[in-house]
């Protein structure tokens, strides 16, 4: 028998059905609340609001799961590659080993970029962030890229998720490139996806890139932790945007300005600078501690804390791994590594943390993976992004193949001024 809530409003009482998912998690279904009782809900930030039924990411914040299409994330880290977790997500299933070469084989066709893009980022200010770059390029691609009519809307959706893969890994090498004045370098046929990327970033003339079969797989471990994450502020974003039929390459344009902000996906980034100032201050990590748990000061331990997770965030602890072997593969130090060790442990015993739930998420360590690889600090929310990617198009994908989809446009309580006239300007004052 389906299950229901009852909500007793002034005397009359309502029936709600309970919706539950597939691992037995529920949920109030309101959509007929507004039409049966004249109320809405109110839910500022969303903490208690399901936007939307999913099939693609499971996560448990309580005991620290996280599943793609059923699969755990720590298997997909284990032995899977970006390119096929990304097949994964958008496709629901593993690739048959044909599957994923066709699949490669169609992201290597798309790789290069319209070559006119080029004059965009040769005419950014120095200095511009490289996320407000790769938003307005993601966006700029639809000019270059235009509808052909006479495709299907499933041809035409397909040649815009595979452009999107392999472009935006490029527009964020190129974007690089280009604000340190070097020449820009091309995809190449023979190189896997997380190679490639690294070969264009980091090839020179005078000094080629040298591979390393460890760094490339931190790459990937990188790219496939970040890959999805349910209904996270730059996929609402997606979702929303997306709601209002725009076209793909504006809605994931959203999700990466979304991203940027340093509650986000800028967290990686903000990480490693909080990290750097303690280093600079002599490495004494009670001044920050205290700050952090003050509540006049709105200073936040960076990385710690997320709205779903209450306990360790799964990714963080492979990201924390993948920091030690990547650094003694490469036979280096990093001090910014051990304070991050030591504020963890510090913090994990602080009663202030232990009472707000707040432990590592995946950014407290992934900045560390990221210097270890050589991407610059500025760039680290555009590698989150380039991860990303696969997890928004697939929830844009659900969404928009969904037979129940709607126009996303949330209500409201108004509180400001009751009706009045309009007084012409002579009379103000
Ligand atoms: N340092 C100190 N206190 C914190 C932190 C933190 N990092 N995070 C939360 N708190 C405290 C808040 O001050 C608040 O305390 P109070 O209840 O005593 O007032 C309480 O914990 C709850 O905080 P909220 O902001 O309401 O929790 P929310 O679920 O909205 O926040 C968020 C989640 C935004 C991630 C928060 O933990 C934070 O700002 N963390 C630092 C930034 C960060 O690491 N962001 C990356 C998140 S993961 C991702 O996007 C990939």
């Amino acid at each position: 028998m389906e299950k229901i809530a009852k909500l007793i409003v002034d005397g009359t009482t309502y029936e709600l059905p309970i919706v539950t998912g597939s691992e037995g998690e529920k949920a109030i279904d309101i959509s007929s609340l507004r039409e049966e009782t004249g109320l809405i809900t109110l839910d500022p930030g969303f903490a208690n609001t399901g936007s939307c039924q999913s099939s693609i990411t499971f996560m448990d914040g309580e005991k620290g799961i996280l599943r793609y299409r059923g699969i755990p994330v720590e298997q997909l880290a284990e032995h899977s590659r970006f390119v096929e977790t990304v097949y994964l997500l958008i496709n629901g299933d593993l690739p048959t080993g044909e599957e994923l070469d066709r699949f490669s084989a169609l992201l290597n066709d798309h790789s290069l970029v319209h070559e006119d893009m080029r004059a965009f980022f040769e005419n950014y200010p120095r200095g511009t962030h490289p996320m407000g770059i790769l938003s307005s390029m993601v966006n700029a691609l639809r000019a270059f890229y235009p509808e052909i009519p006479e495709r299907t809307e499933e041809e035409e959706i397909n040649k815009t998720v595979a452009r999107l893969l392999s472009k935006v890994r490029t527009l964020a090498a190129m974007s690089y490139r280009i604000s340190r004045g070097h020449k820009v370098v091309y995809p190449r046929h023979d190189l896997l996806y997380c190679a490639n990327f690294l070969n264009m970033m980091f090839d020179s003339p005078v000094k080629p890139y040298v591979f390393d079969d460890d760094v490339v797989k931190a790459l990937n471990v990188f790219w496939i932790l970040h890959a999805d994450h349910e209904q996270n502020s730059s996929t609402a974003a997606v979702r929303l945007v997306g709601s209002s039929r725009v076209n793909l390459y504006a809605a994931i344009s959203a999700g990466i300005a979304a991203l940027w902000g340093p509650l986000h996906g800028g967290a990686n980034q903000a990480v490693v600078e909080m990290l750097q100032e303690i280093y600079n201050c002599g490495g004494d990590l009670s001044p920050f501690l205290t700050k952090a748990k003050d509540k006049n000061d709105p200073f936040r331990l960076m990385g710690f804390g997320h709205r779903v997770y209450k306990t360790y965030d799964p990714r963080a602890r492979i990201m924390k791994r993948m920091c030690d072997k990547v650094l003694k593969k490469l036979k280096r130090k990093d001090p910014l590594l051990d304070i991050a060790k030591k504020l963890e442990e510090i913090a994990l015993k602080d009663p202030y943390f232990i009472e707000h739930h707040l432990y590592p998420n995946v950014d407290f360590y992934s900045g560390i993976v990221l210097r270890s690889i050589g991407i610059p600090l500025n760039m680290f929310p555009v590698m989150f992004a380039i991860g990303r990617l696969p997890g928004w198009i697939s929830q844009w994908k659900e969404s928009h193949e969904d037979p129940n989809w709607k126009l996303h446009r949330p209500r409201q309580v108004y509180t400001g001024r009751k009706e009045r006239d309009y007084v012409p300007i002579e009379k103000r004052g």
